[in-house]
């Protein structure tokens, strides 16, 4: 193999490459990111592929979801503040109800960059470049805005690194003491069949810190009942823009991806010999790979090798998206090409990209089908013998109706009255909670089935 340099990916053939008509003005923006602060300290990045080697080895679970795409317009406290009280609630049901340590990984402070399925859009006759996220471009269809803009990637970083400050302070700061388990309700959710069951289960993490504050163990003597590790990450599309935000550790003297703590290929840019692959196979940071209906068990342990030669456990996660009619077809020919060869991964269930469908002229998604999806994953696992490790889902704090279904039963008329997505359809926070407890049930059953399985073991 070739020399691997932050720039070495500049020698392979890319796909889902924006046409910047100012090279000149491209470079001269990402020389001076290169000099900005990482957002990222390269420590952070180890602990997180600590923690999810823990996962690989089957012990726990990881919990990653947000926006499909971050936008500008859309930035503001409340809405990140709304995203995290329900990861928090996500991650709570699943930690307790699901008896595993929950790794936390946001979609978010930096998923800017979106691959499309065409380079142009067409309207009533009119031809414009595909918006390809507000890293690149605007989301309105005009000239103008669909031109790629190279001071938009300033602005991403500095909307990412603000965003990453207050998430930072929320995780940390006292926002996530499990003393708050009742406050992380969001309102409009407030009287939805999950809250019901979502009041529940605080009152009974209540009762027992009460119990624990009674026998002298408080959030003050345990941080770890006040604070909470949550990491960003986003897909590594934009590659000048990563490029520039690549540091070497001081302290290792190796590369790193300092634009989040994770990044992952695409399904659509995960060719072994191209850009996408070479420039994420230098950095040390955990990264994902998505695996898609036309992935082959060969190009898997090709990439694998590429990936993470050392074999190591919390490097690479490999998040499936098949959709619910097709992973019962192609998950466990993966799994059993990845256990012949020893290699150690996380299995993570992509449920959203293989259930997109079309409605009144809406992308939407079938609730039913990524409950399916979800339930099919663990299903395969089971039979594998292997561990379900995760879940990464699109999702947002806010009212949307974006995904028809779930408890509340949003219908195809539903979804024009809050429809705000700007790409892909994402969970409600009712939805996502739903989902939530459906995990933490198929976890219990997960866990009940190793104990049995020991327990005859030892008989
Ligand atoms: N620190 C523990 C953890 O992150 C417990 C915890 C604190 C927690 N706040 C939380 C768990 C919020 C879930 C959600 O697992
Ligand atoms: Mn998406």
């Amino acid at each position: 193999m070739t020399k691997w340099s932050p720039n070495s990916w500049r020698n392979k053939p890319i796909s889902q490459v924006p046409a910047y008509p100012d090279p000149a003005a491209l470079a001269e923006v990402e020389a001076r990111m290169a000099t900005y602060p990482p957002l990222v300290f390269a420590g952070e990045a180890r602990k997180l592929k600590k923690a999810l080697a823990a996962v690989a080895n089957g012990e726990g679970f990881l919990l990653q979801g947000g926006d499909c795409a971050e936008s500008f317009a859309e930035h503001g406290a409340d809405n990140i503040r709304d995203f995290f009280r329900v990861f928090l609630q996500m991650a709570v049901v699943l930690t307790f109800a699901g008896a595993q340590p929950v790794v936390k990984v946001g979609r978010i402070a930096g998923q800017f960059a979106k691959p499309r399925s065409s380079p142009t859009e067409e309207k009533d006759g009119v031809v414009l470049d595909s918006y390809r996220g507000d890293i690149i471009n605007g989301i309105e269809f005009t000239e103008a805005s669909r031109t790629p803009d190279p001071a938009r990637q300033e602005m991403a970083y500095r909307q990412s690194a603000a965003t990453l400050n207050l998430l930072r302070a929320f995780a940390q700061g006292g926002y996530a003491n499990l003393e708050n388990v009742h406050k992380w309700m969001v309102s409009f959710i407030s009287d939805s069949p999950q809250a019901e069951r979502y009041r529940a289960l605080a009152d009974r993490i209540t009762e027992t810190m009460d119990f624990m504050r009674a026998i002298g163990i408080t959030a003050d003597t345990h941080p770890s009942l006040r604070e909470t590790d949550f990491y960003t990450s986003h897909e590594a599309l934009l590659l000048g823009y990563e490029e520039a935000l690549t540091r070497i550790d001081s302290t290792t003297g190796d590369w790193y991806a300092t634009s989040g703590h994770m990044i992952w290929i695409g399904d659509r840019t995960r060719q072994p010999d191209h850009a996408h692959v070479e420039y994420c196979r230098g950095v040390k940071n955990p990264l994902g790979l998505k695996c898609g209906p036309s992935l082959e068990p060969e190009t898997l342990i090709r990439l694998i090798d590429i990936l993470n030669p050392q074999n190591e456990p919390g490097r690479l996660t490999l998040i499936a998206r098949f959709g619910a009619e097709k992973v019962a077809d192609h998950l466990p020919k993966l799994i059993r090409a990845v256990e012949k060869e020893g290699r150690k991964v996380v299995w993570s269930c992509d449920p959203m990209h293989g259930n997109t469908i079309s409605l009144n002229g809406y992308k939407t998604r079938p609730f039913d089908r990524i409950l399916s999806e979800v339930q099919t994953f663990f299903d395969v696992h089971r039979a594998e013998g292997t561990h379900p490790g995760g879940i990464h889902i699109e999702m947002t704090g806010k009212n949307v109706t974006e995904c028809t279904g779930g408890a509340r039963a949003i219908s195809a008329d539903d979804l024009s009255n809050r429809y705000h997505t700007h790409c892909d359809p994402r969970l409600n926070a009712d939805q996502a909670l739903e989902l939530a407890f459906l995990v933490a049930e198929l976890l219990k059953k997960d866990a009940a089935a190793h104990s049995e399985k020991r327990a005859a073991a030892a008989v």
